[in-house]
């Protein structure tokens, strides 16, 4: 837990899921695959994106590794571990490719991108490498990888989307559901790799994204997360009808498809979230009271190294809009600990202002630097690792503190659940959300209840991570 501290499913602690069951006969497809997803949640969507383009072209999802006749991997390259891990996990599947003549490995997303062909030069039993705008061409690189020559496809697009493509909903709960609304990234964070791995900002139609949200509904779903690196920067220009479609338009198009579905959106920078959409929050109970709203540094001088482009008094003033327009808003962060000069009073200066937020929870990390980056090209990684590190667990211990101080204020309070399914620890609980976004464990007891339903449940007691309540008659 040294490195990064995180309770939700944005970063790379969700890792390693294999995709399978959609499966009917076994043998009616021509080859399976087994596809890994690690980093953030637009992963996530992606892998489910490459499953709908492989299975159109008659390959089936395997959750039994050896049973694939192809194996990929969708990598995060946001820090230096996240890059580890893959390596690792490529290394275990080294001794699967002696064993099994003809197996295919396949790297996908963001390492890919970052290392191009140098990842076959440096992990010889890696057979593809595919970024992730390239996905569409995943079946001619099989082909291609099956005569035995190495398939590489690492052209970044600024115009695809993927937005015809229905995604195969893999390992789903059948309740929550990513639905990607746009792609890449413009903004420089001086620290991140995101921009050189994922290319040039571009959105998703906002006719295809309702669709989709409109077909999870009809499937059962009741819960959507649109994702992209910089929601609040959505702009859709509709050529036909001459409108240009805003993120709180969006918003409000989604929230209209039902009452019944629940909407969450992920990430918002700080310096583009606007009244609108906040007032699109407050207007719509099915848009969650819910922003995560990633501050990175408490301090001004560092965010300006940072190119965050936001002081810190104009981060606070816009807690504090948030606060004033949506009350019971649920706000959570990332940090970063250690950047660049960071020194002690500017470290303080960040557990200050998770006091002033008071985040339900945050996503906390010590700088890694990143090749190819602003800050590696212009500043010197200075913060020793022991220092970057006692600062994370402070920040982590500030915000242990801050969560259950959090989830205490919620005791005796009432809050409308959506189900989600069995409680990890007991099938004879439930697990669900309130709108904030907080975990809910509550016995099913005599009632009649499914995952998909909102229940109204009172918070009995709670740990820091969750509320454990009562239906209310
Ligand atoms: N687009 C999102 C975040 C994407 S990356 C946003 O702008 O908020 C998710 C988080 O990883 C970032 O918010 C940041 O806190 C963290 N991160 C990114 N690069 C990092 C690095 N080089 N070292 C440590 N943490 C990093
Ligand atoms: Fe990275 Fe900044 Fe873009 Fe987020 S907004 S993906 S932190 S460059
Ligand atoms: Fe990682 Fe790429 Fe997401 S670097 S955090 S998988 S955009």
């Amino acid at each position: 837990m040294l490195d990064y501290v995180s309770d939700k499913v944005q970063d790379e602690t969700r890792q390693g899921e294999a995709f399978a069951p959609f499966s009917e006969d076994p043998n009616s497809y021509k080859k399976r695959f087994f596809i890994e997803s690690y980093g953030c949640a637009m992963n996530f969507a992606d892998s489910e994106i490459v499953a709908s383009i492989l299975n159109s072209e008659g390959f089936g999802a395997t959750k039994n590794l050896e049973e694939a006749d192809l194996i990929f991997i969708n990598t995060c390259s946001i820090r230096e571990k996240a890059e580890l891990t893959v390596r690792k996990r490529l290394t275990e599947f080294r001794s699967l490719k002696q064993k099994k003549k003809g197996l295919l490995v396949g790297v996908l997303g963001c390492m890919a991108e970052r290392l191009k062909s140098k990842f076959l030069e440096e992990e010889k039993l890696v057979d593809l490498v595919v970024g992730p705008d390239a996905y569409r061409t995943l079946p001619s690189l099989v082909l291609e990888a099956e005569t035995g020559q190495k398939a590489v496809n690492v052209l970044l697009s600024r115009d695809e989307t993927y937005s015809d493509i229905s995604p195969i909903r893999l390992n789903s709960n059948g309740v929550n559901a990513f639905v990607s609304i746009m792609r890449g990234c413009n903004n420089m964070c001086s620290f991140c790799v995101v921009p050189f791995t994922r290319g040039r900002e571009r959105s998703r139609s906002a006719d295809s994204i309702v669709a989709e949200c409109k077909d999870l509904f009809e499937q059962g779903f009741r819960e959507v997360t649109l994702l992209g690196q910089n929601v609040d920067s959505y702009h859709f220009l509709d050529e036909e009808k001459d409108v240009a479609i805003t993120f709180a338009m969006l918003l409000e198009k989604v929230a209209l498809i039902s009452p019944l579905l629940r909407i969450r959106f992920s990430t918002s920078h700080p310096k583009d979230i606007t009244d609108e959409v906040l007032f699109t929050i407050k207007k719509y109970e099915n848009v969650c009271d819910y922003v995560h709203l990633p501050v990175q540094s408490g301090s001004t001088r560092v965010l300006q190294l940072m190119n965050r482009t936001y002081t810190r008094e104009w981060y606070m003033a816009k807690v504090a809009r948030i606060k004033e327009i949506i009350p019971h808003c649920g706000i959570s962060a990332d940090i970063i600990t250690g950047f660049c000069t960071e020194e002690e009073k500017d470290h303080q200066d960040t557990l200050s202002i998770m006091e002033y937020a008071q985040y339900h929870s945050a996503y906390m990390y010590y700088y890694s630097e990143r090749p190819g980056t602003l800050a590696q090209k212009r500043y010197m990684d200075d913060v020793p690792l022991e220092e970057k590190k006692r600062r994370l667990y402070e920040v982590v211990a500030l915000q242990n503190k801050l969560s259950l101080e959090s989830n205490l204020k919620d005791i005796g309070q009432s809050f409308k659940i959506l189900i989600e399914g069995d409680s990890k620890k007991s099938e004879t609980d439930w697990m669900g959300k309130n709108s904030q976004g907080k975990v809910f464990v509550f016995p099913k007891e005599e009632y009649q209840l499914q995952k998909g339903e909102y229940v109204m449940v009172e918070a009995t007691s709670c740990t820091q991570g969750t509320l454990l309540g009562k239906i209310i008659k």
